[in-house]
């Protein structure tokens, strides 16, 4: 099932480098219906022919994509991309605070053909809190153009690069702490085609995972904070398709017609979490493994990686709801990880028969059981002031350094210094309460304002004893000693709160 002929519209073509007159166009697909061009026909494909021109490359918010390319040679392709913090849903009554690339989760998708060399613009909104920047693992070159994108609020950044492997690739936030950008949304994808184009297809969709952490436990309503604690050991209250519970259902869900063949480009943000992808009542006809050139046949369920991706396709045979889930299956039921894609059109007897009905899957409900993290650590001796200073360096350089850099200094802009920090200094109780608790909102220090967020750091009484110990005594910094009952205290004081 499933060998489709290639249409004149997107008959594949190659350009070849031949005299310096421009790319000769040989077609190479006869439609004979015998040829199918997998994702890429020879593995690495690198007969991309001369940069032709330039257009501005057009973005779709999931689950569109943009239309499959018809030139035949490579471009320079400008694309921009806007980053934006916003809270809004990520299920019925309950609100999250997202960081996104183009205002939705996943970011924008980009659609681009092997050699076009991508001239990017990421545009930071002026109301943003953070800096971002983005690493795609389309890129070849040192942190995928994390280093050359790092943009504070108001600012753009521009870099370009060429695309040189096809496939389908994620691209995510690389700004520290990086866990934390993936975590509340700073991914999407982006597509390389291959010289010869895509397989036409009839419907083809953007679909992407990624796991969430909050405060309150699954459907706990209100504003939810992302949880850092939660997030290091890996348990997610949310695992979600395109960004909130409900993306795809209802009269959100994909649709196609009875003979119709559906792509889904299908990515996994994580941050931590893989992907036992899975459509219910279908059977994936062809996938790229890992979004690659390997092409398997007639898979039931494919694994996406964190920070991977899959393409799938398959024919749809008779009318219904598939259903998209992770067939880590908890996760669908009891995470959110649902999507549907409605089939209409005539009855299949033959291919099945039997008595359909659109309500069978809803969600069952039902939080999620909450582990206790109540910290029982020992007391440890009483530490000199020189131990102290050992120990916090080192957490220190573990857990504060990627922020507020080595010498104490933050980034302008972003990370407040901790230098000789008037804000700091002024009140060792609230700088405690700040390493406990994490900080966000507006303050000054040494007379510049920032407005950013500080995550809540997940270490022992000791650690922070130690860490606070040498922020308060290095960079020019000078402070007694912080003691573990000083931070026993100050948690005691914080109890009943997280
Ligand atoms: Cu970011």
């Amino acid at each position: 099932m499933g060998s489709l002929v290639l249409t004149s519209a997107l008959t594949a073509s190659q350009a070849t480098l031949g005299g310096g007159e421009g790319p000769a166009v040989n077609i190479t697909a006869s439609n004979d219906g015998s040829e199918i061009l997998p994702l890429s026909t020879t593995g690495y494909d690198n007969n991309w022919g001369p940069i032709i021109g330039e257009e501005n490359a057009v973005l779709t918010s999931p689950p569109f994509v943009p239309a499959p390319i018809t030139r035949n040679h490579a471009t320079k392709l400008i694309v921009d991309l806007e980053v934006l913090e916003f809270t809004a849903p990520i299920a019925d009554g309950v609100d999250y605070t997202f960081w996104t690339y183009g205002g939705t989760v996943p970011g924008s998708f980009i659609r681009t053909r092997v050699g076009d060399v991508v001239e990017f613009n990421l545009h930071n909104d002026p109301s943003s809190k953070m800096p971002h920047n983005i690493d795609l693992h389309a890129v070849t070159g040192p942190g995928g153009g994390a280093a050359s994108s790092f943009t504070t609020p108001g600012h753009t950044s521009q870099f370009s690069f060429q695309v040189t492997n096809p496939g389908l690739y994620v691209y995510h936030c690389a700004t520290a702490p990086v866990g934390m950008h993936i975590a509340n949304g700073m991914y999407g994808l982006i597509l390389v085609e291959p010289a010869k184009g895509l397989e036409p297809v009839d419907k083809e969709y953007y679909v992407m995972q990624g796991d969430f952490y909050t405060e309150g436990a699954y459907g706990e309503a209100g504003h939810q904070a992302f949880d850092m604690n939660k997030a290091i050991h890996e348990d997610a209250d949310y695992v979600l398709f395109n960004g909130s519970v409900g993306s795809m259902v209802g009269d959100k869900a994909l649709t196609a017609e009875v003979g119709e063949t559906v792509r889904l480009f299908v990515g996994n943000g994580g941050p931590n979490l893989v992907s036992s992808f899975h459509v219910i009542g279908e059977i994936f006809d062809k996938v790229n493994v890992e979004g690659g050139s390997l092409v398997n046949e007639n898979v039931q369920t494919t694994l996406v990686p964190a920070g991977g991706s899959v393409i799938t396709q398959f024919k749809v045979d008779v009318p219904g709801t598939l259903i998209i889930v992770d067939h880590s299956i908890f996760r669908t039921f009891n995470k959110g990880a649902l999507g549907m894609l409605n089939v209409t059109g005539p009855e299949d007897l033959k291919v099945y028969s039997g008595k359909q009905d659109d309500r069978i899957y809803q969600g069952e409900g039902g939080a999620v059981q909450k582990v206790s993290t109540a910290g029982t650590n020992e007391i440890p001796a009483t530490r000199d002031m020189a131990k102290r200073m050992e120990l916090g360096k080192r957490g220190y350089e573990a857990n504060c350094m990627a922020c507020h850099q080595a010498n104490g200094a933050g980034i302008t802009g972003a990370f407040p210094p901790l230098a000789k920090s008037d804000y700091l200094m002024a009140d060792r109780d609230r700088a405690l309460n700040i390493m406990l608790k994490g900080l966000s909102g507006k303050i000054t220090v040494n007379g510049t304002d920032y407005d950013s967020v500080m995550p809540q750091m997940v270490m022992s009484d000791d650690d922070v004893a130690s860490v606070l110990t040498y922020v308060l005594n290095s960079w020019g910094n000078k402070a007694d000693k912080v003691t573990l009952s000083e931070v026993k205290a100050a948690k005691a004081k914080n109890a009943g709160g997280h």
